[in-house]
């Protein structure tokens, strides 16, 4: 049996000598079904820093040999293959009151329906988000204050979101599955933006949200959504950043069987899958001039053929997308078409960055800071005014996601009540700490340099690890490497 350890939290857990979990589990251990040892590593390092104690087996028979053994508080099961599924079903007939996560790195609308056949609690799916992961868990395993609807729930990620089951349209109001939206705006230009977002909100109008990466063109798209009559259908995001080409292709617009090696039977696409509703397209200026095109010829006439289809769907279906590169500089170097980017550019939203609002950052801390407690089920903390003060100085050039991830390192790694500057100085890289105009500092090590210079780089390719290579001239997996072992957020 191979089953082991989540050594990282084996403090947390206790366990026998020979590796197995002692009879006691804790309230927070949690079974992990996976073979990929890539999602093996994010999972168990997601799950260590929520706290959680982790258990990890690879096959049906060992799960639930395990779970006869000793309870666990939920299940994750990584979708890896056609016995994945069957695993979920035996562990649902024989345990059906421990909630079950799905999670997959790669889905299409068919595997979506099937994995919620198997009445699973969540399924996230796209890439790997350790904090989706813990969120999904908290509100399974620590309700607390939120209210939480029961029935299977979705969360995509990266790649594609969708919201509720798939295969019976049924549709479910944003607030169950969790708070609504809260965007954090106390700028004069965020204010304004927000404005703009509330009048166009409940028309069917094109939106191109721009803003450097993590400054929250997401969050805004949401809370579009979220304002518009489609709010109780779907909203489907679609990271065009994340695919490449044929696969993205397929995925907007499904394809018939047998249209291609591999096509064994006919898939939706995210088009038909979010019609009534509305779709996401993030990170469009990485779509190749081809794709575009067939973009453009859908948003024109709410039409298309599937791949290898001569049938054609009509949808109705609202458009959102979003970019971290200047699209009107894109058309002007030839990398985006003039058409679709009017097409598109019917209303811009330009979110500022998070050092042209620098007012936010207290709100933002305090909300971050409440949040992460609550979520990890952790004592009330607070950030002195003089720590506060320390964060509104940093360069934040990965905007507000950095600030959160900042925020959440600080909870978990300081020891005291209030989070003084002490703490930030002891537990945040000096990049970070870096204000914005002293690009150079002479106490940096050279693994600090390289932290800084990568996370650059990524976060100017939209976090896209195969240009980021090719602009370091590494390879992706070196990349993979240096991102896990220098600790890289971006
Ligand atoms: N004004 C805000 N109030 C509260 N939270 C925010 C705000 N802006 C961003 N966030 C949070 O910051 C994180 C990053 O935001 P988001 O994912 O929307 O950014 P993004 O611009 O889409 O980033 P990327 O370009 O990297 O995809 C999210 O967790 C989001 O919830
Ligand atoms: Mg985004």
């Amino acid at each position: 049996m191979s089953l082991q350890k989540n050594t990282s939290a084996e403090a947390l857990i206790s366990r026998d000598e020979t590796g197995e979990a002692a009879a006691q589990p804790t309230e927070t251990d949690v079974l992990v079904v996976n073979r990929d040892p890539e999602v093996r590593i994010l999972l168990n390092k997601a799950l260590f820093a929520g706290n959680y104690g982790s258990t990890f087996v690879s096959s049906a028979e060992e799960t639930l040999a395990s779970l006869r053994r000793r309870a666990a508080s939920a299940v994750i099961a990584c979708v890896e293959n056609p016995e994945s599924l069957m695993t979920i079903q035996a562990l649902r007939s024989e345990f059906p009151q421990i909630p079950v996560i799905a999670f997959s790195r790669f889905a299409t609308p068919d595997l979506v329906r099937d994995v919620m056949r198997c009445r699973v609690d969540d399924f996230i799916f796209g890439t790997f988000n350790g904090r989706r992961l813990l969120t999904c868990l908290n509100e399974l395993l620590r309700p607390a204050e939120e209210s939480v609807g029961g029935g299977p729930r979705l969360d995509m990620p990266a790649a594609t979101r969708q919201r509720d089951a798939v295969e019976e349209g049924r549709s479910a109001s944003p607030s169950r599955r969790r708070a609504s939206v809260e965007i954090i705006c106390e700028n004069q230009k965020m204010q304004r933006v927000l404005e703009i977002a509330g009048k166009i909100a409940p028309t069917d109008s094109t939106v191109l949200i721009q803003g450097e990466s993590g400054t929250g063109k997401e969050i805004v798209a949401r809370w579009i959504h979220e304002h518009s009559h489609r709010a109780g259908k779907a909203f489907v995001e679609v990271n065009c950043g994340a695919l490449p080409e044929n696969l993205l292709e397929s995925q907007l617009f499904g394809h018939e069987k047998g249209s291609f090696t591999g096509a064994v039977q006919r898939q939706l696409g995210l088009f038909e899958v979010s019609d009534g509703g509305t779709i996401f397209l993030d990170e469009i200026g990485e779509m190749s001039l081809d794709m575009q095109v067939k973009l453009l010829r859908v948003l024109q006439s709410q039409e298309f053929r599937r791949i290898g289809g001569s049938h054609v769907v009509r949808v109705n279906v609202r458009v959102l997308a979003a970019s971290n590169r200047d699209l009107k500089e894109e058309v002007q170097e030839g990398r985006f078409r003039t058409d679709l980017f009017y097409r598109i550019n019917v209303i811009t939203l330009e979110l500022p960055p998070l050092r042209e609002r620098r007012e936010e950052i207290p709100s933002l801390i305090g909300n971050f800071c409440e949040r992460f407690t609550r979520e990890k089920g952790l004592p009330r903390r607070s950030f002195s005014p003089a720590a506060i003060e320390t964060l509104q100085k940093c360069a934040w050039e990965g905007n507000v996601r950095e600030l959160e991830n900042t925020v959440e390192r600080l909870i978990l790694l300081s020891s005291g009540e209030t989070i003084e500057p002490e703490d930030i100085e002891e537990h945040i890289p000096s990049g970070t700490r870096l204000a914005l105009d002293s690009s150079f500092s002479p106490q940096l090590s050279l693994d600090e340099v390289k932290r800084i210079h990568i996370a650059r780089v990524l976060r100017e390719n939209g976090g896209n690890k195969m240009r980021s290579a090719r602009i370091l001239k590494i390879n992706v997996k070196t990349l993979y490497n240096l991102i896990r072992s220098l600790d890289i957020t971006y």
